[in-house]
């Protein structure tokens, strides 16, 4: 175990605890750290006069100390709402149809990049590992170097890296690479995003891949690596068994209890569930029509399957997301309208949050989880639902094959594409079908990965290779 101080830096801090709703980041990177200890460094989650000049915030929990500074409105709309939301997110998922692209908000993403480096430069020490985290922060590095510091540094990107083809539809896509260039060592989720990131350095920069690791691009050398996040698998398993996850199976299993049916299997609808936040990248409408599929085709679903989802609204400024509300309550509405009857309404759509021990006994009830994303950096719902299933009776996993998890669930999962509706109904059809011991034996599977690649083993081998990477990246002119 290292001994040096982690200092990790990403837009949204905390909380640690179990709290509300969380993305990807906020999951892994608050499991690693409860581990680890360190010091977590990024946005209040306000906006203020003073933004990225207001006076830090501190919040010590644990071994982690959590500091955070303010942004002003003008600094939320460009670097936020912008140009990280309407810019960099829809074009690394693929959806250069929704990305917007302007200089305003160019210039204050690359501003609050060089302010939160000045506000981060005060805190650093020596042998320090500072770790810089996601989308937001791709100019950190440079911006820290310039301010003089001369530690360790590793960046990791939580979303896919799109293809060259799409990336460089982007205006300022060189200058972003170049300065991702300044960090010692760049992880991505999955060997593809890596791929698509050296590609991006050897065709449109003159880079040279040097070995499996080591790229060259000028006088620059990094080391690039797929590191798959994950979660704390043991304490996720000790959630599902927590008294608040059981008051919710419970209430799951009472709700899907036939009018007048005894108590136990025989009685019960089967449950398929969804949790994501609610945005376009999760295939959340794809998978509604995979619902309704199934019912028109399966007929002896009718009555007897309900589709919980819980979709927590996200990032409710940015159009694309407002317009994905409305498609989503339409088509609920009308699969519902269509297919409902007096004792029976087949899809629930919650915008509400719950906790994580929640969740865990939300999954526990589910015969199957349905995990689409049209694209996904990793994952965790994923990986969560694993770790919380009971082991004499688990549920079944329905995963898209663009999701990071895939590479490490794909021999316990159901692997479908989510933009064939078909493919969706008939993976759905299976997995409410699959006979106990199939299940059992694909959950052992996946179990084995969630519980050996965990959040504390991936914060672990980036530390590890990042102390290390010091000597052979950085300048070699
Ligand atoms: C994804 C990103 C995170 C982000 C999260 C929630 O997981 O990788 O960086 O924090 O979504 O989105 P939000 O915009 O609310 O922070």
């Amino acid at each position: 175990e290292t001994q040096s101080r982690l200092v990790a830096v990403s837009n949204r801090v905390g909380p640690l605890s179990d709290e509300g709703q969380a993305g990807g980041l906020v999951v892994g990177l608050s499991d690693a750290l409860k581990r680890h200890g360190g010091l977590w460094f990024g946005w209040s989650g306000e906006t203020s006069a003073e933004g990225t000049q207001s006076r830090e915030k501190t919040e010590v929990q644990e071994n982690v100390e959590m500091t955070t500074i303010d942004l002003t409105e003008e600094e939320l709309k460009g670097f936020y709402l912008d140009y990280a939301n309407r810019s960099l997110w829809p074009l690394l998922h693929y959806r250069l149809d929704l990305a917007e692209f302007d200089r305003a908000s160019d210039r204050i993403y690359r501003n609050v990049n060089h302010r939160f480096a000045v506000r981060l430069m005060p805190h650093l020490r020596e042998g320090d590992l500072v770790w810089v985290h996601d989308y937001h922060f791709f100019y950190m590095g440079s911006e820290l170097r310039q301010a003089g510091y001369k530690g360790r540094l590793g960046y990791f990107l939580h979303i896919p890296f799109c293809s060259p083809e799409v990336f460089s539809a982007l205006p300022a896509s060189h200058d972003i690479v170049r300065a991702m260039l300044a960090y010692d060592l760049v992880g991505f989720q999955t060997e593809r995003d890596r791929r698509n990131f050296v590609n991006f350095c050897t065709g449109e920069l003159g880079g040279e891949e040097l070995d499996e690791e080591r790229l060259r691009v000028g006088d620059r050398t990094v080391i690039t690596r797929a590191f798959p996040i994950g979660i704390d698998a043991e304490a996720y398993a000790r959630f599902a068994v927590s008294p608040e996850a059981g008051e919710h199976e419970e209430m799951l299993r009472d709700i899907s209890r036939r009018r007048g049916a005894p108590e136990g299997e025989e009685g019960g609808r089967k449950l398929i569930v969804g949790v994501d936040r609610m945005d376009y990248s999760k295939g959340l409408l794809e998978r509604f029509y995979g619902f309704e599929r199934l019912l028109e085709d399966y007929p002896e679903n009718r009555g007897n399957a309900i589709f919980l989802q819980v979709a927590p609204l996200s990032r409710s400024e940015v159009d694309a997301y407002a317009d994905l509300r409305h498609q989503l309550e339409h088509t609920a509405g009308h699969l519902n309208g269509r297919f409902a009857t007096l004792d029976w309404t087949p899809l629930q759509m919650m915008t509400r949050g719950f906790t994580r021990k929640a969740l865990a006994g939300i999954y526990r009830a589910a015969r199957v989880c349905l995990v689409t994303p049209l694209r996904d950096g990793m994952n965790l719902v994923a990986k969560e639902f694993v770790a919380a299933q009971d082991p004499d009776d688990p549920g079944v996993l329905v995963l898209s094959r663009f999701a990071g998890a895939l590479a490490e669930l794909k021999g316990g999962c159901i692997t479908v594409n989510p933009y064939n509706t078909d493919d969706v109904a008939a993976a759905l059809q299976k997995g409410l079908t699959m006979p106990l011991e199939e299940r059992k034996r694909r959950w052992q599977v996946m179990r084995e990965a969630v519980f050996t690649g965990t959040a504390q083993h991936w914060c672990q081998t980036f530390l590890d290779r990042l102390e290390a990477s010091h000597d052979e990246a950085g300048g070699t002119g």
